[in-house]
């Protein structure tokens, strides 16, 4: 039996540094026919950014999709699956389109591409209708805890990640208890974050990381953060474990 060859790729690209990139995530870059990046209205996308280290840029190459919303709708409104979900049609649509003319096609993915990736909208809608491969890579949080020197879980302690998008009193209901955590997609999300956090005795020992890995990266302890500071989306905090050192 004739194995297919892959034609579609996730391609984990890790957290901001190339050189945090992966041998095989390297290759694909450099071989696939079509560079499939995610972004937002007149920006480059971030994977792609990390890309550059690797890839100049072609525009025969290249395939922007462009996010028709961001955070300006909260994701559990019914008007953000409205605008969302013909968006990954289309774009899975295309993306098959250049499969079935013969060419491979490699989706960037900031971090590794399945935690909380865009792509798995793309990977589950074309998953079985082409031979499929993902790449793994670092994830943001782990860039992060490295770059803050701070072991993340000692022993038998219970690591829990967490959105920041999720409302104060379920943040609070999730973080209490935990030994260590991680609080991804922050931006707007941190006042209500940093309450959660305090409510949970967790405050304390808690970590802002913005773009760890990266050329701008900033690296703060949490009650040390202006109350007013702006944090981008590209920012996360890390609440490292205390259990067992023998
Ligand atoms: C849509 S998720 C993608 C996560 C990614 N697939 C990964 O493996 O880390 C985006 C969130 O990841 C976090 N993030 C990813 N990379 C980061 C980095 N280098 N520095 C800080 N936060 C990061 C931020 O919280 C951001 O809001």
């Amino acid at each position: 039996m004739t194995k297919h060859p892959i034609r579609f790729f996730g391609l984990g690209l890790g957290p901001g540094d190339p050189d945090y990139m992966t041998v095989r995530a390297r290759k694909v870059l450099e071989s696939a026919d079509r560079l499939v990046h995610f972004c937002k209205r007149g920006r480059r996308g971030n994977a792609r950014t990390i890309a550059d280290a690797v890839v100049g840029q072609n525009p025969e190459r290249e395939i922007p999709l462009v996010y028709p919303v961001t955070t300006e709708i909260p994701a559990d409104h019914p008007d953000y699956a409205a605008a969302l979900n013909p968006f990954y049609e289309e774009a899975a649509a295309r993306l098959l389109a250049e499969i079935e003319a013969g060419r491979t096609v490699a989706v960037l993915c900031e971090g590794d591409p399945f935690f909380y990736g865009s792509f798995m909208h793309l990977w589950w809608r074309l998953k079985d209708k082409v031979p499929t491969e993902v790449v793994p890579a670092v994830s943001g949080m782990s860039g992060a805890w490295t770059r803050a020197g701070a072991p993340i879980t000692w022993g038998d302690d219970v690591l829990t990640v967490v959105p920041g998008t999720l409302p104060e009193a379920e943040l609070t209901r999730r973080l209490s208890g935990t030994d260590a955590a991680v609080v991804m997609k922050l931006g707007r999300n941190l006042p209500k974050v940093r309450a959660a956090l305090a409510t949970a005795g967790l405050l304390e020992r808690a970590i802002y990381v913005e773009r760890a890995t990266m050329a701008e990266e900033k690296i703060v302890p949490l009650p040390d953060l202006p109350q007013d500071f702006d944090a981008p989306y590209f920012s996360l905090i890390i609440v490292p474990g205390q259990g067992r050192r023998v």
